[in-house]
């Protein structure tokens, strides 16, 4: 009886060992024989008080190590087909079929023309710098040679704080100027994007609000001919290399002389004729030489610096390249207006 029981228990460790699964039928059936509760390994212990002593600890190892190899193979097997059906699962997802649709954010037409025109100064070694909306009135006009009383303030009609006087929502990006004269030291080359604010009737052509580009630099030996420069190289970046530029005399109260510069458009159709008032020319910035006044309002020595100054309007430059006959479409947020600027960042 004894030696029929190792008998047993050597050949069940064949049989385990050849067991072929390859399928959960195969899996079951293994399952049921060596490893599940009425299992043929079990009955085999209790043969074990039937066994010599000498011999009853080699038995009892053997049975272990029997039962070890049957739950073994059974947790290997049990994986491999689990794996196989989940392939075979994921061999049922059709590739043919349509993937559902990614919506794309696009920039708004405004972020473009900006980080456009901000690259293209930043390759000329300037800077950005912003500041605040609401402004005081010494930053936004006095700083600027426009104190109260003064005729200019009269070109930009301003938006003051409830009940105040001296808070403004900044007319201009100009005010970043005499914020950043009056707290950093020479040399300064900046550019200061940002939203200025008008008091003035909404149509196709102006709105309340719209966005600007401030440029300064100051050092010593700045002259007109490196503004000259400066415009010029911006003009042929953002326009093309044969774009032409040309400088008409202007006023604004914080230069001098002052300027405004146009490009040359082109008369080549109908729409040309109507945004160039039938001259090829466009007018795209205001620029000049900074008032020796402003730098000294601002604390700098104006005997040892000068420097110049320019500020142009974003929404008209995007309208240019764009093709936009009306400022109200930058403000309204109609997506089917801004998708189609997908493409373009
Ligand atoms: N601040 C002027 C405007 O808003 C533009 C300007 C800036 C002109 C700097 C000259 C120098 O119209």
């Amino acid at each position: 009886m004894s030696q029929n029981a190792f008998d047993k228990a050597k050949e069940l460790l064949e049989e385990i060992k050849n067991f072929i699964i390859s399928n959960e039928e195969e899996l079951e059936s293994f399952r049921k024989k060596f490893v599940g509760s009425k299992n043929i390994i079990k009955p085999l212990f209790s043969e074990i008080k039937n066994i010599p002593n000498e011999q009853k600890r080699e038995f009892g190892q053997f049975l272990n190590q029997l039962k070890q190899e049957a739950e073994s193979k059974f947790n290997i097997e049990k994986e491999k087909i689990e794996d196989q059906t989940s392939s075979a699962k994921s061999d049922d997802i059709d590739l043919t079929k349509p993937a559902d649709p990614i919506r794309l954010g696009a920039r708004h037409p405004i972020s473009i023309v900006n980080n456009r025109i901000i690259e293209i100064f930043e390759k000329l070694g300037f800077t950005v710098a912003e500041d605040r909306e609401i402004e005081d009135d010494w930053h936004n006009f006095t700083a600027m040679n426009t104190p109260e009383d003064h005729p200019a303030r009269d070109m930009q009609d301003t938006f003051y704080l409830k009940d105040s006087v001296e808070r403004l929502l900044r007319t201009h990006t100009s005010s970043v100027q005499s914020r950043v004269m009056t707290s950093t030291k020479p040399p300064i080359r900046i550019i200061a994007p940002g939203r200025v604010y008008r008091n003035e009737t909404i149509s196709a052509r102006s709105h309340a609000q719209f966005h600007q580009v401030e440029g300064l630099y100051i050092d010593e030996g700045v002259s007109f001919a490196d503004l000259k420069q400066t415009l010029l190289y911006f003009a042929q970046e953002m326009y093309g290399k044969d774009t032409k530029i040309r400088l008409r005399p202007s006023y604004f109260p914080f230069t001098e002389p002052s300027a405004e510069m146009d490009v040359y458009w082109g008369l080549n159709d109908e729409i040309d004729y109507r945004i160039t008032k039938g001259t090829g020319w466009l007018e795209i910035l205001g620029c000049g030489m900074v008032d020796p006044n402003v730098l000294e309002n601002c604390g700098i020595d104006s005997e040892k610096y000068t420097g110049f100054a320019f500020g142009m309007g974003i929404e008209r430059q995007a309208m240019l390249l764009h093709r936009i006959d009306d400022i109200r479409a930058f403000f309204e947020n109609d997506i089917r207006f801004l998708e189609q600027f997908k493409s373009v960042f």
